[in-house]
């Protein structure tokens, strides 16, 4: 499903060019959930704006379904992003001026569903993730965990293909992001979502079906 082939990416910072990437490489299939680790600056979050599209590679290709979208033009590259990927991140992500529930719904209507069939996939959704009877509230009304979990929410709403997570509890206190974990795998796995989790939780790690690790600006599997 999803194929990651041989990625190079380097930024220029004051005169002095930077590889952040020389060769990454992994596949994924449909429902498979890889954990990726790394040390700070290794190239995480570069590698998930490759896949999501936000950014492009220097060279290598990222390929979902057989589309290399990592060759796509814009405006290609948003609509593959905004149909066919979620987002779950470390600092939430929500939009403060929207409610619970219009932050879900947000991302159907960027798909093009309106009306009532947004409106009630919303608030399945929402119940889901164990936030029945808060769609009104305001963001900043939810907790750190309900927060998060309203994320999740959003991101799988539209069922995109892959969902990618970035340190999805490094935000959260432990108990929390204990609860956080199993609802991110099981709501994956239902969906049939491949599932990118960046992650310094080992604990996290583990419950992942492959661990793949960043190094030189490789992927390097890890023992789980
Ligand atoms: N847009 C950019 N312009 C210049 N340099 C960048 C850019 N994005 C990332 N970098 C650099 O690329 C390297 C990798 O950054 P990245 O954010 O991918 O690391 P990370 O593994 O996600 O780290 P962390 O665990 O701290 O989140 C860093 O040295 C960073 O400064
Ligand atoms: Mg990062």
């Amino acid at each position: 499903m999803l194929e990651i082939q041989d990625l190079h990416k380097s930024f220029r910072e004051g005169g002095r060019t930077h590889a952040v990437l020389e060769g990454a490489s992994a596949a994924a299939a449909a429902g498979e959930v890889l954990a990726i680790t790394g040390r700070s600056g290794s190239g995480k979050s570069t590698l998930l704006n490759l896949v999501s599209a936000i950014d492009t590679p220097d060279a290598g290709a990222v390929r979902v379904a057989g589309a290399e979208v990592s060759a796509l033009p814009e405006p290609a590259r948003t609509l593959y992003r905004r149909a066919q990927v979620g987002f779950v991140y470390q600092f939430f992500n929500l939009i403060p001026t929207l409610n619970a529930l219009e932050n879900v719904r947000l991302m159907l209507e960027l798909n093009g569903v309106g009306g009532a069939a947004a409106r009630e996939r919303s608030r399945a959704m929402v119940a889901r993730v164990g936030l029945a009877g808060r769609e009104s509230s305001a963001v900043d009304q939810l907790s750190g965990g309900e927060q998060q979990r309203l994320a999740i929410a959003r991101a799988l709403v539209h069922a995109p293909r892959l969902l990618l997570a970035d340190e999805p509890t490094g935000n959260l206190d432990e108990a929390t992001a204990r609860e956080i974990v199993p609802l991110i795998l099981s709501l994956a796995r239902d969906a049939g979502a491949t599932l990118l989790i960046v992650t310094h939780d080992a604990a996290l790690a583990a419950r992942a079906d492959r661990t793949l690790e960043l190094r030189a600006g490789r992927l390097e599997p890890r023992a789980p």
